[in-house]
């Protein structure tokens, strides 16, 4: 739960610096992904894609929509082993269109050991609204629950039931009852297991009041059309017949349980010699026991083939709870902490690196699944299958510990810990296990850490995980834990500075600070931190200056953001020289508070951006302070002229450029693919050739831009790669560039507060491409172009704020509804 919500407060504090940013409702824009050319060897995610299985999708979708069935709402449970593929049944029937139009409301709900009623219902709740439901007693859950089925023709999935008490089933039926006829609930579960573990009736025949549905393994072709796409290279069968027939007889052995044919699959994808394939099926698997319902030992037989430093990195992956989403970039940081990740011997690889490739490597073999990835192609979620997670809690022993609610004693074994939800004894309790590395708090937040006791108790930390925990301040004996490689204090919000005993740590690669929003200023001998490689400080809006030395650390690679202080130098303070030599940073990198006048230009040109070649992502906020007059408008003489950044770099966000014209420099950055131009209220013109590998393109609130001046060189035909587009609080944007008509890739357009905006052209039929259409604010529109209706991939047309628009777009009578009638999703308000 306490993780859920960091994540949570995580992703609400991403949107809302976002929001503080750019003065912005941004909605969620889909970027198309478009995959990096990476060079280690896993280059690419492993797609999810679901093989066979359209019979039972069939079947389950025909009793789903039985009209017969003569109860409001009915559940039906889908049956199986462990890792056979119910839920990925669920979600196959789950996104089928026949489900989408036959059902008013979808909801999804992760059951798994939880089976508290109140919980349930909070989640319910939270996947219809798509929001987290405000602390709230068991009578406002249900009313609210209540309220929002009450009458809709509803299905929801109640994924990995363990759970068989009839009264909680009875106490859930009650409220769901409300639903309108024809209401559907699937709940997937092992059955067989439930039965034996919990030793009470079969969860199916509690609740099953239509039959169940008993899932069976993958048919013979299935089987082997997924063992070939993780066997083989680019999942092509080989010409080798006797490799062919290998592998189809060590499939028939997984007795078409999908989780076991993708891990042996995989694990024989990292063995080339068809000698190694026979050895493993006739020494090793043959010695399994071939009880399909117990796959455990089938997955031990992937971790056993394991390299020793992945079978750590596995292991450790014991402390998280079931079922969460691991962070990829965490996971990896606390491999690195443990030195679970062995420095490469190709120098130009940082370990952050190398332990992405750790990472790949155990998705790729199947050890990690439903990977969710960036825009560059990353991945930045994912997940571990249950039965893995069984695995690597078994191989992990008493080296790693989790700690609920259920009485559990530490021996002297233990190194690493974390403490679950319903854990609420005092940290003192686990003083036996003096030697832990590894601290994570995972439980309530409202948990009270004692950082004394903590930090006297175990003088062998090497990770620390104190986020969100409310403490005011860092006792200064945090300097005695010497062997400190990692210290997380994001989103401790009254934390206003940092013990100086804290430059003590020597081994300090990570400080995580996050979200302390009032902390006032970073440690004054910040300098003496020789190893730290990670400084993030995104969301420390108390932050004046960057402490003088910081460029000292010349292993940094990771700095969110530096602020320029303003206004008279003092001694502690380092200007923007401090960057100089910190040439080893990558991602992404914030400058804010910049200077205008000629006298920065040399501190602008000692950053030395154009050396830092892993940056991906520069932001550049000028202070808004100063008088416009004063500026410079010879645009070759300007200062940010020597801001040239590395000619790799993939976004860029400009927020109150003083200039009229763009600095040179962004011409030259032909692989960027997003830029957002925010509050540059003297911009005049916006010349955009070369930018061919442009995906997004936001203008916001720029008073003197003028789009339609073609003369100018806006080549707009030039943005071959051009995907999403905002145009917002232009008020010189009178009709649209009509070389705009030929960025036939454009799949998201926004157009909000542009009041001089006079016509939609009527060559918008040309965006072929174009799925998602706002327009919002712009009051002098008073039709729509014919074009719109030969927009036929639009999903989504969202017209807001825009009266006289608006009436000729009134359903069925107004004059422009034909234009839009055919539009799935239309947002008229
Ligand atoms: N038809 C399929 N095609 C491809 N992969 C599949 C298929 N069915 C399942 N898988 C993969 O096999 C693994 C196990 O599937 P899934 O999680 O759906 O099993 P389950 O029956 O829900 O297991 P559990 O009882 O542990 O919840 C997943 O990694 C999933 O992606
Ligand atoms: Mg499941």
């Amino acid at each position: 739960m306490a993780r859920e919500i960091k994540a949570i407060r995580k992703k609400l504090d991403a949107i809302n610096t976002d929001r503080q940013n750019f003065h912005l409702e941004v909605r969620q824009v889909e970027v198309r992904v478009g995959s990096r050319e990476r060079d280690n060897t896993h280059s690419f995610v492993p797609a999810e894609v679901v093989i066979g299985r359209k019979d039972d999708k069939k079947a389950v979708i025909d009793l789903l929509m039985d009209s017969n069935v003569e109860e409001n709402v009915s559940i039906l449970p889908i049956v199986g082993i462990g890792g056979l593929g119910k839920t990925t049944l669920a979600q196959f029937v789950f996104n089928d269109h026949q489900i989408q139009k036959h059902f008013e409301l979808k909801m999804w709900v992760c059951v798994s050991d939880m089976f508290d009623v109140k919980n349930i219902f909070a989640k319910v709740l939270e996947s219809a609204t798509k929001e987290k439901p405000a602390d709230a007693e068991m009578d406002t859950l249900v009313a609210k629950l209540r309220e929002k089925i009450q009458g809709k023709k509803y299905f929801l999935v109640l994924d990995d039931v363990w759970n068989g008490d009839h009264r909680k089933w009875c106490r859930l039926k009650e409220v769901l009852m409300g639903g309108a006829r024809g209401s559907r609930i699937v709940v997937t579960t092992r059955n067989e297991i439930v039965a034996k573990t919990i030793r009470q009736e079969s969860v199916a025949s509690i609740i099953g009041t239509v039959e169940s549905y008993s899932l069976k393994g993958l048919d013979e072709d299935a089987s082997w059309s997924l063992f070939k796409q993780k066997a083989f290279k680019r999942g092509q069968e080989p010409e080798n017949i006797s490799m062919v027939a290998l592998g189809k007889e060590i499939v028939k052995k997984c007795s078409g349980v999908p989780l076991a044919i993708s891990t042996i699959g995989s694990l024989l994808g990292s063995k080339n010699s068809e000698a190694e394939w026979v050895y493993f099926k006739n020494n090793e698997l043959s010695k399994i026991s071939q009880n399909v319902s117990d796959l455990l030992p089938t997955l031990k037989l992937s971790y056993d083939h394991l390299p020793s430093h992945l079978k750590h990195c596995f292991a450790y992956c014991s402390l998280f709870p079931k079922d969460c989403w691991f962070d990829t970039s965490n996971l990896i940081r606390l491999w690195i902490a443990q030195g679970l990740v062995k420095s490469s011997d190709d120098q130009s690889r940082c370990l952050k690196e190398v332990g992405e490739e750790y990472f790949m490597d155990l998705l790729w073999r199947s050890f990690f699944q439903e990977a969710r990835t960036d825009e560059f192609g990353d991945v930045i979620e994912c997940k571990m299958h249950d039965l893995m997670h069984d695995l690597a809690i078994s191989v992990a022993g008493s080296l790693i510990a989790t700690l609920d609610d259920k009485e559990r004693n530490l021996d002297g074994k233990t190194r690493h810990v974390s403490l679950l939800v319903g854990y609420d004894k005092p940290i003192s309790s686990l003083c036996e296990a003096s030697r832990i590395r590894t601290f994570l708090f995972l439980n309530d937040l409202m948990y009270k850490i004692d950082c004394d006791e903590l930090f006297s108790s175990f003088k062998f930390l090497r990770m620390l995980d104190l986020s969100c925990r409310d403490l005011d301040y860092v006792p200064s004996s945090i300097g005695e834990l010497k062997h400190l490689r990692c210290l997380d204090l994001s989103l401790n919000e009254n934390i206003k500075k940092l013990p100086d005993s804290i430059t003590r740590l020597q081994n300090l690669q990570e400080l995580i600070l996050w979200g302390c929003a009032s902390l006032k200023e970073l440690p004054r001998d910040i300098k003496k931190l020789v190893n730290l490689r990670h400084l993030e400080i995104l969301g420390c809006g108390g932050l004046t200056y960057m402490p003088r030395g910081l460029g000292k650390l010349n292993n940094l690679e990771t700095l969110t953001n530096f602020v320029v202080h303003s206004g008279s130098h003092f001694k502690h303070c380092g200007g923007l020289r401090e960057l100089n030599g910190l040439n080893k940073l990558s991602g992404s990198l914030m400058i804010s508070n910049l200077g205008h006048g000629k006298d920065v230009a040399l501190e602008y040109k000692a950053v030395n951006l154009k050396e830092k070649q892993h940056l991906h992502s520069l932001t550049l906020f000028w202070s808004i302070q100063g008088d416009v007059n004063d500026w410079d408008v010879v645009d070759d003489k300007m200062p940010w002229e020597g801001f040239q950044p590395p000619p790799n770099l993939k976004h860029l966000y400009l927020h109150h450029y003083p200039g009229s014209r763009l600095p040179s420099w962004v011409f030259s950055l032909t692989n960027l693919v997003k830029l957002w131009l925010c509050d540059c209220r003297t911009l005049k013109s916006l010349p955009l050739q070369h930018l061919t590998s442009v995906q997004e393109l936001f203008l916001v609130r720029c008073l003197e831009l003028e789009l339609a001046n073609d003369k100018d060189g806006m080549q707009w035909q030039g943005l071959t790669s051009l995907l999403s587009l905002c145009f917002s609080g232009l008020p010189k944007l009178v009709s649209l560039p009509s070389r705009l008509q030929h960025a036939t890739t454009l799949q998201n357009l926004r157009i909000t507060n542009c009041e001089s905006l006079k016509a939609i052209p009527e060559w918008i039929h040309n965006f072929k491409s174009l799925q998602d259409f706002e327009i919002d604010g712009c009051s002098s529109l008073t039709s729509l172009p014919e074009g719109m209706g030969r927009l036929t991939s639009l999903k989504r047309l969202t017209i807001k704020n825009c009266p006289i628009l608006l009436r000729r777009c009134k359903r069925d009578t107004g004059d422009d509804w034909a234009k839009i009638a055919h539009v799935p999703e239309l947002e008229l308000l």
